[in-house]
């Protein structure tokens, strides 16, 4: 629409003013952006009209950019190079272009402008410079940084530089972000950023940083040094208080737990993907002498050592090989609301009343050595995620998940867990060596896939609203038919999946809610008869003993049924046909049909076929067999009654002639 009212326009203009009246082929112009990418372009279009604000000019040909290709887009607020084959641009050219605000350069050849060593400024008023993917390496940003002075952002993403120096950004000082992400970064001078006093975010993630000695940016919020070779992180031993709100030293090489500023502000802290085997800090040489210099007051400073993080709400540590975190590591942490311990080596896990962490959500403890695990009385009391999979759990305290009053998901995957046994038999709860899940009102969802788990006694889970329950994997299990009393308005996905089970002898349609049932991989030779209305919309039947399937249940299921798995079942086609026969006419999905077959019998040779493919004619062959033999047998008996009665009467015959002559 924009096309046509700027033809019109052009049209008009072309009768009243001098100006051309080309028609616009190569861009597309709504109200004051003009589009003009992918389309080849060699030079930039003269014919836009006056006034334009967003030049897109991306993926095009450009190669050398000239004052008299320019001159009539002074009111240019964005320009748009993106993608370009760039690599002159005539110095001064930006110098009238007095509105020019955001520059992307990205993508171009712009090594070629430093090598010739021509400045392209001045970039007066531009406050946003993306020159990501140029090719350029240490000092070429020079040409570019001249004469910035309203440069508030800056990308240099992708480029090849190698050093940052004091004169790199020393005339940039009104820089609030600058992007150096992927580059090979190995040097920092000192003090190379402090030209920029309203530095804010500096994200120097992927490059080849082995250390920061002496880290004193006061004013940065985000630093982000991801993906390096970092060894060790020093703050600057004084007072002053930091404004660093985001810390990324994720994919690095730490040992040591970063010496943080002492009064920060720092609210997200990643050490993911390191190799830290505890949370020690790492003392600089300085404060190691004094500590051996004044051995009194070791043990006083090392429990200071931990860091100050009064604010910190996101720590992840996962993928690192910690073996031991003390409790009193949490002391000031009070505010933490995510705390990830993933795949490290822990072998035990304890928080007790003196850092209670009642702030935390989420802890992830999954894939360490866990055997031992304590929370003390009136710790955690905001946690609603807890992740313990793939640990060597088998608790000691009875009631530990009980104490957590906020509990909504509980990942207990993978350990070697058992279920008490309730109404409790045994009195010392406490000290036993099973799990109590009952009662635990805001338990949702509780995952307890293989934990070799041999029983699942009755009532394990009423008073506690479970909506999803994974049972799979544990194979053996003995399922008490009173298991799931308490689940009949909430549940609503069960896996049962992998348990070696035969048959399911509790009653599943009570589960008024259960939406999504998973009983593949058993060996179930029947399924439970439902005669209740159900809400199963998925059934997975795959991998088990069938062979009929009962067509009264499965019509009763047919109602809310959406998806239904089949496959790997010794199904026989024509005990099942009219069941079959309904699938096959129904809309219920079947997304493993390529492998539900189902077998018939044909002159004594079992064959076996898609149960799409079945038909009528496949069991008709049989029951017709059936039918002639039924035919032969009742014509071969009628026959033999037939001779038998004649020759009875032969026989009556000549009985009576006999006994006629004797008579006679
Ligand atoms: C410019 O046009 C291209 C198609 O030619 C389209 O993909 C792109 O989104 C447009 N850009 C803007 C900013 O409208
Ligand atoms: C750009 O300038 C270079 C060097 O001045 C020249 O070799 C090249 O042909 C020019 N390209 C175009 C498209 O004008
Ligand atoms: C910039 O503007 C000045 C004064 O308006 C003019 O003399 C000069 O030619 C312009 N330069 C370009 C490159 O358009
Ligand atoms: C520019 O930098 C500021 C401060 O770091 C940031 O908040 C903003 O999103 C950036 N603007 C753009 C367009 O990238
Ligand atoms: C860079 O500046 C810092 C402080 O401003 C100074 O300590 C350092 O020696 C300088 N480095 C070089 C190479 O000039
Ligand atoms: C740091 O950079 C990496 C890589 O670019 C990115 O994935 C990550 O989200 C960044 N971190 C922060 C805290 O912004
Ligand atoms: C911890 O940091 C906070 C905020 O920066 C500060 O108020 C508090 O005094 C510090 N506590 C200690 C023990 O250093
Ligand atoms: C913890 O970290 C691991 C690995 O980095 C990640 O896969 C997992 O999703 C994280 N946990 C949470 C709860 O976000
Ligand atoms: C776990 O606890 C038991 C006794 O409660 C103790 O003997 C054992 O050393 C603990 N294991 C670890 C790794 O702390
Ligand atoms: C669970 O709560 C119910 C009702 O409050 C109570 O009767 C039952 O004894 C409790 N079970 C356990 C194991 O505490
Ligand atoms: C069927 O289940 C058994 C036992 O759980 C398993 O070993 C087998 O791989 C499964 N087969 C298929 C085809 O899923
Ligand atoms: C259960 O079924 C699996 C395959 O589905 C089979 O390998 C296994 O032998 C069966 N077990 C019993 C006890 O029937």
């Amino acid at each position: 629409m924009g096309v046509h009212l700027w033809m019109l326009l052009v049209a008009i203009n072309g009768v009243t003013a001098t100006y051309h009246p080309r028609p616009v082929t190569h861009c597309r112009v709504v109200d004051r952006d003009a589009n003009c990418t992918h389309r080849n372009l060699k030079t930039i279009p003269r014919e836009l009209p006056p006034g334009i604000y967003k030049l897109d000019l991306s993926y095009n040909l450009l190669e050398n950019l000239t004052q008299e290709l320019m001159s009539s887009y002074t009111s240019v607020h964005h320009l748009n190079l993106h993608s370009n084959k760039i690599q002159f641009i005539q110095p001064g050219l930006f110098k009238n272009m007095t509105n020019l605000q955001v520059l992307d350069l990205s993508r171009n050849d712009l090594y070629i402008i430093a090598l010739s060593k021509t400045s392209v400024g001045p970039l007066s008023s531009v406050r946003k410079l993306d020159l990501i993917g140029n090719g350029l390496y240490t000092g070429m940003t020079d040409y570019f940084l001249e004469d910035a002075p309203a440069l508030l952002n800056l990308s240099l993403e992708g480029n090849s530089i190698t050093k940052i120096t004091n004169n790199t950004f020393f005339r940039s000082k009104s820089l609030r972000n600058i992007d150096l992400h992927n580059n090979v970064i190995l040097e920092i001078e000192g003090g190379a950023f402090n030209s920029m006093p309203h530095l804010s975010e500096l994200d120097l993630s992927m490059n080849s940083i082995t250390c920061i000695t002496d880290f004193n940016l006061l004013q940065l919020k985000t630093l982000n040094l991801s993906q390096n070779s970092m060894e060790s992180f020093q703050t600057r031993d004084w007072d002053r208080e930091y404004e660093l709100l985001y810390l990324d030293l994720r994919e690095n090489k730490m040992h040591y737990f970063p010496f943080l500023p002492r009064r920060n502000k720092l609210i997200h802290l990643d050490l993911s993907r390191n190799l830290l085997t505890g949370v020690n800090t790492m003392l600089t040489t300085e404060q190691t002498e004094f500590m051996i210099n004044d051995e009194s007051r070791f043990t006083d400073y090392t429990e200071n050592v931990y860091n100050n993080l009064t604010k910190l709400r996101y720590l992840d540590l996962s993928y690192n090989q910690i073996k031991r975190i003390p409790s009193s590591f949490f002391n000031n942490m009070a505010s933490l609301e995510m705390l990830n311990l993933s795949n490290n080596c822990m072998e035990a896990f304890y928080i007790d009343q003196d850092s209670p962490l009642n702030s935390l959500k989420i802890l992830d403890l999954s894939f360490n050595a866990l055997q031992n695990l304590s929370f003390g009385e009136n710790t955690l009391q905001s946690l609603e995620e807890l992740y313990l999979q793939a640990n060597s759990l088998s608790v000691k305290d009875s009631y530990i998940f009980r104490r957590l009053p906020s509990i909504r998901d509980l990942h207990l995957q993978e350990n070697l867990l058992k279920i008490c046994d309730l109404p409790p038999r045994r009195q010392n709860l406490e000290e036993s060596d099973c799990i109590i899940l009952s009662n635990i009102s805001t338990l949702h969802y509780l995952y307890l896939t293989r934990n070799s788990l041999q029983s699942l006694p009755q009532y394990a889970f009423s008073g506690s609203g479970l909506k999803v329950l994974d049972l799979s994997y544990n194979a053996g299990i003995k399922i008490d038919k009173n298991a799931l009393v308490g689940l009949e308005t909430s549940l609503t996905y069960l896996s049962l999946r992998g348990n070696q089970l035969h048959m399911l002898n509790y009653d599943l349609s009570c589960l008024s809610c259960l939406q999504n049932l998973d009983v593949s991989a058993n060996n179930l030779t029947a399924l439970p008869v439902w005669n209740k209305e159900s809400s199963i919309e998925s059934l997975n039947l795959q991998n088990n003993s069938l062979i009929t399937l009962e067509y009264n249940t499965v019509q009763m299921l047919g109602k809310t049924l959406k998806k239904l798995y089949l496959g790997s079942n010794p199904l026989s086609c024509c005990n099942s046909l009219r069941f079959l026969q309904m699938v096959q006419k129904s809309t219920v999905d079947i997304p493993d049909i390529a492998t539900a077959m189902c077998q018939y019998t044909q002159d004594s040779k079992h064959i076996e076929i898609n149960i799409a493919r079945l038909s009528q004619k496949h069991c008709a062959t049989m029951d017709q067999k059936n039918v002639y033999i039924i035919i032969i047998i009742i014509t071969m008996s009628l026959i033999l009654v037939a001779v038998l009665v004649l020759l009875s009467r032969i026989c009556h015959t000549r009985a009576y002639r006999l006994r006629g002559s004797y008579k006679a």
